[in-house]
C-alpha cells in the first residue's frame, strides 16, 4: 500500500501524497486502510505537530472511490467500504492535530469527502469539485451527504449531490467550501506557510480548538457551549496558558512547549 502514499516530515509537518497517476489518485481498499494506518501514526508520532494531505501530479487530489474496484461490490460490501471511507474520515475530523487538504486537481466524490475531513482546505486554480455519485446510479458514502451541507448550506450541497456538477477552485472559495486558493506553484508552500501559523500558537489551545469546534457540531447549543466552557477550564490547567498570558503582558513572542 506504501506505493500509493508518500510521506514526508519537517518542522514538524508529515505530508502526506496519495500516489496512484493512473486512477487519478482514486481511493481503493488498500489505499484507504493505508491512510487510515498513516493516520494512526500522525496520532501516535511526538514529532508530527500537523499534516497536510495532498494528491500527486496537477491533475488530482483525488477523483472519488476507485469506481473499478466498486462495481463488483455486494450491498454489504458497498456498505462495509462507507464504513471504512466514514471511519478514516472520523479519524482525520476528530485528530487533535490540525489537518489541511492542499487540492491540486480533481476532487470528486470520496476525494471531496476526505477534503471535507480535513480541518482546514486549500486549493489550486485549477481544482475542480464536486460529487458526481448520481452521474453512477449512487450516492455519496464517505460523509458527503452530511459534511457538504455543514460547509456550504443544506441548498449548495442538494444541488452538487442531485445535479452532480462539478464546480471551480473559484466558486469552492465563494461557497466556502475550501479557505484559500493558491497559484499551483505556490500551493505547498503557501500551505505550509498556513500550517505553520497555527503550530507556531500552543499545540494545546490549538486541540482543545479543534475538540470545541468539532465536537460541538452534533449537540444541542446549551450542550456544545457546556463542552466549551469545560475545556476553557482544562486549559486554565496547562503551562502554556500561563505562557501565553505572561508573554502578552511582558511584551514578548509567547515559547509553548505544549504542556
Ligand atoms: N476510479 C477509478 N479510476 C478512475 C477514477 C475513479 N474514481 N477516476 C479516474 N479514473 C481513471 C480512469 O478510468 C482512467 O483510467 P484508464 O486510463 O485506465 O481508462 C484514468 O483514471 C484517467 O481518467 P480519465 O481518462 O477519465 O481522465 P479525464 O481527464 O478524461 O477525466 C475525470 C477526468 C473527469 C476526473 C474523470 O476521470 C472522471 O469523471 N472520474 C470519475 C469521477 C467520479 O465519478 N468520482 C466519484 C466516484 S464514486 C465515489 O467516490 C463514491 C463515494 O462517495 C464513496
Amino acid at each position: 500500500m506504501y506505493d500509493m502514499i508518500e510521506s514526508s516530515l519537517s518542522d514538524g509537518i508529515m505530508i502526506i501524497t496519495i500516489k496512484r497517476p493512473q486512477a487519478l489518485n482514486a481511493l481503493n481498499r488498500e489505499l484507504i486502510e493505508g491512510l487510515i494506518l498513516m493516520l494512526e501514526e500522525v496520532d501516535a508520532n511526538e514529532q508530527v505537530k500537523g499534516l497536510i494531505l495532498t494528491g500527486a501530479g496537477e491533475k488530482a487530489f483525488v477523483a472519488g472511490a476507485d469506481i473499478k474496484e466498486m462495481a463488483a461490490l455486494s450491498p454489504v460490501e458497498a456498505m462495509e467500504l462507507a464504513k471504512l471511507g466514514q471511519h478514516l474520515s472520523k479519524m482525520m475530523e476528530e485528530s487533535a492535530k490540525p489537518i489541511i487538504a492542499a487540492i491540486n486537481g480533481f476532487c470528486l466524490g470520496g476525494g471531496n469527502e476526505l477534503a471535507m475531513a480535513a480541518h482546514l482546505r486549500t486549493a489550486s486554480p485549477n481544482a475542480k469539485f464536486g460529487q458526481p455519485e448520481v452521474n453512477l446510479g449512487l450516492i455519496p458514502g464517505f460523509g458527503g451527504t452530511q459534511r457538504l451541507p455543514r460547509l456550504i448550506g443544506l441548498g449548495r450541497a442538494t444541488e452538487l449531490i442531485l445535479t452532480g456538477t462539478m464546480i471551480t477552485a473559484e466558486t469552492a472559495l465563494q461557497w466556502g467550501l475550501v479557505n484559500h486558493v493558491f497559484e499551483q506553484a505556490e500551493l505547498m508552500p503557501k500551505t505550509i506557510e498556513l500550517m505553520k501559523s497555527i503550530l507556531c500558537k500552543g499545540p494545546q489551545a490549538v486541540a482543545f480548538s479543534l475538540k470545541a469546534l468539532y465536537g460541538g457540531q452534533d449537540r444541542p447549543l446549551a450542550d456544545a457551549l457546556n463542552q466549551e466552557a469545560q475545556l476553557f477550564g482544562l486549559i486554565f490547567s496547562t503551562s502554556d496558558h500561563v505562557e501565553g498570558m505572561n508573554a502578552f503582558i511582558e511584551k514578548r513572542k509567547p515559547d509553548f512547549k505544549g504542556e
